[in-house]
């Protein structure tokens, strides 16, 4: 994880790396640190955020300087403290870095180092690096670019990395192996930006080169930037993209939290989701990156779907999806086990990956395994131009706007929504799906933008459930069906920025374990739809309340039964049980929203975690 932001140009350095720093620290908030050259190297670095890295800032008169970096951690290598936070320093005090990613061998780099005498004063795998680069520079006597060149062929691991030479301080050197590096272009060359993703500059330039793996940059002011390859040291022409990001979209327009925001944004999401894809009225789903590889899903013996934390429960949604909708057998699988579990996969095998970033290591990791197996990899990314998107084969962006909430929110519900559209034009194209039901859901998923819209006006019902449970130490989510992964995905979102402990199961497993924790003290969230096994969910409501569990139950607009049991009910509109996943999951957002709010936690970067995951 971790954000890297820099700066070099005719400006002053500072400003642009705070606030692109802030708004990077969702990769991570363990310690945040600046390089700044101005005459002189002033480095500044603090354990804790952002904002104290600031204040301490504001007592220091020195901050200037035309050329900098920034960085914002999260620890993997040594416990966040004031001495491991970057950036990090060589031991003759020329060479500043600052990393992303995770050098594996670090130890034994450092075993070799400290036998020429090196010393560290961090746990850091990235002070050996600065020290590495540092090491092949005097002994090839070379200039930084080919001694991080060179020393980056010695590294086993992952990095984003930005270099500064004291003696050469006109001179950013950049390199990537696994984590992203955007660089900004101003105008006729005169300023450059870097950083883990285009924010920290979308209002100094709309130009971005992104940086392949294991491709490094030279950026030098008033100069082209110069792209080599890590190998062989060899010149590529780099291609420049046109950011189409703009800067309201990644501030928080009026909403206390960026989670906030992103919750309400659903309606809008899903639209852009399906806007130039779904036309309704003509019968017809339009998705290039399946149209173009029809044959490869139709043929498919199955679907693998691989992926990490809110992705794998759209996943598992998907699961319901393509199996019910599209009759291909699916297996969905957690990215990191996947990847090495020595899984059987083969030609006839289409594996989907799906992950807000386009960055998750372990995601990345069981593409680049299955291609190699000869399966054909299908991509579902938010971020446009991230690693996943071009690494896997074909693929659909989801189109929901920047995420900047740690906790996952419009990228989940936009996901389900393009897979939806996805099982819909196989099951179609199959003959699975009659042509009336076919029409039916097309129609539908139309509807559901509103639908969501008039959900989040329920908000007030929900905010009071939360005044009365928010101080619980457990609770328990249930649902059945399509609605049973929305349960994992309820107590995810619970756990992850309230710390309260929350368990997701199936609404039937409840009685082989869960039900024993039941007392008059344990909320229990149902998710109680008029559809698919309703009666069966009402049975295992009754079980709750004849041990006085607290039931919280999310129904169907003009419920009867469940009404007259639950303690509290909350209301969704009517729709196809294929698509209550996008419905049902609404309120256990704002849920966990406001008992968060509610308790004082940090909502938008919640202790620990981190949005990007880019560490194995
Ligand atoms: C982290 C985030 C989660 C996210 C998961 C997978 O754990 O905190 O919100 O679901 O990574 O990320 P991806 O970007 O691959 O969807």
């Amino acid at each position: 994880m971790c954000g890297i932001t820099g700066y070099i140009g005719y400006r002053e350095a500072y400003p642009i790396i705070i606030k692109g720093l802030q708004r990077l620290e969702y990769r991570g908030y363990d310690s945040a640190g600046i390089l700044l050259y101005n005459d002189d190297v002033f480095i500044s670095k603090t354990k804790g955020k952002v904002s104290d890295l600031e204040d301490l800032m504001n007592t220091d008169s020195s901050k200037q300087g035309n050329i900098g970096f920034g960085h914002t951690r999260w620890a993997t290598h040594g416990i966040p403290n004031n001495i491991n936070s970057h950036p990090h320093t060589s031991n003759s005090g020329n060479l500043v870095i600052i990393h992303n990613g995770i050098i594996e061998n670090y130890d034994a780099l450092k075993k070799e180092l400290i036998k020429r005498n090196y010393t560290f004063k961090s746990d850091t795998d990235t002070e050996v690096l600065v020290n590495l680069i540092e090491e092949v520079k005097k002994t090839n006597d070379c200039k930084l670019g080919k001694a991080v060149q060179i020393a980056l062929n010695e590294v086993i691991g992952a990095y984003a990395i930005c270099v500064f030479d004291k003696t050469k301080p006109n001179e950013l050197v950049v390199a990537r192996l696994g984590s992203p590096i955007a660089i900004g272009i101003g105008k006729e060359n005169k300023e450059f930006f870097v950083a883990s993703d285009a924010s920290p500059f979308i209002e100094y330039t709309k130009n971005a080169i992104y940086l392949e793996d294991e491709e490094m940059a030279i950026i030098t002011a008033n100069k082209e930037v110069e792209i080599r390859k890590i190998k062989d040291d060899s010149i590529i022409t780099p291609e420049i993209q046109q950011l189409k990001m703009n800067l309201e979209q990644i501030e928080k327009g009026g909403y206390d939290h960026f989670m906030l925001k992103e919750i309400y944004e659903q309606p809008h999401a899903i639209t852009d989701t399906y806007r130039g894809r779904l036309i309704a009225n003509q019968g017809i789903i339009r998705m290039a990156g399946v149209d173009d590889n029809m044959e490869k899903f139709l043929n498919a013996d199955r679907i693998i779907i691989v992926a990490c934390g809110t992705s794998w429960h759209a996943g598992l949604v998907a699961e319901y999806l393509f199996e019910d909708i599209a009759r291909i057998p699916v297996e969905v699988e957690y990215a990191s086990e996947f990847r090495y579990r020595n899984p059987i996969i083969t030609e006839k095998d289409v594996v989907i990956t799906i992950s807000q970033s386009g960055e998750t290591a372990d995601t990345l990791a069981a593409i680049k395994l299955a291609k190699s197996k000869g399966a054909f990899v299908f991509g579902i990314c938010n971020v446009v131009g991230s690693s996943i998107a071009r690494e896997a084969h074909a693929g659909a962006y989801t189109h929901a706007g920047p995420e900047i909430g740690v906790a996952s929110t419009k990228a989940f519900t936009t996901q389900i929504t393009l897979l939806s559209l996805i099982a819909l034009k196989l099951g179609k194209a199959k003959g699975s799906l009659s042509n009336a039901a076919y029409r039916n859901y097309l129609q539908e998923m139309e509807l559901i933008p509103k639908k969501v819209e008039r959900l989040l006006k329920e908000d007030e019902n929900v905010k009071y459930i939360s005044s009365i449970y928010k101080d619980v130490p457990n609770c328990l989510y249930l649902g059945r069906g399509y609605n049973f992964p929305v349960a994992l995905e309820g107590a995810l979102k619970l756990k992850e920025i309230s710390y309260i402990h929350a368990e997701g199961y199936p609404a039937a497993e409840m009685k082989h374990g869960p039900i024993a924790l039941i007392d008059e003290n344990m909320p229990v969230f149902v998710i109680a739809i008029n559809k698919g096994h309703y009666e069966k969910v009402v049975s295992n409501i009754q079980e709750i309340k004849s041990r006085k569990g607290k039931i919280i139950a999310i129904v169907t607009e003009g419920d009867i039964q469940v009404k007259k049991i639950a303690d509290h009910v909350i209301e969704i509109p009517e729709t196809e049980e294929a698509f209550t996943p996008l419905l049902t999951t609404i309120p256990l957002q704002l849920l966990s929203y406001h008992i968060a709010v509610m308790l004082n936690k940090n909502v938008d970067q919640p202790r620990n975690l981190a949005k990007s995951v880019t560490v194995e």
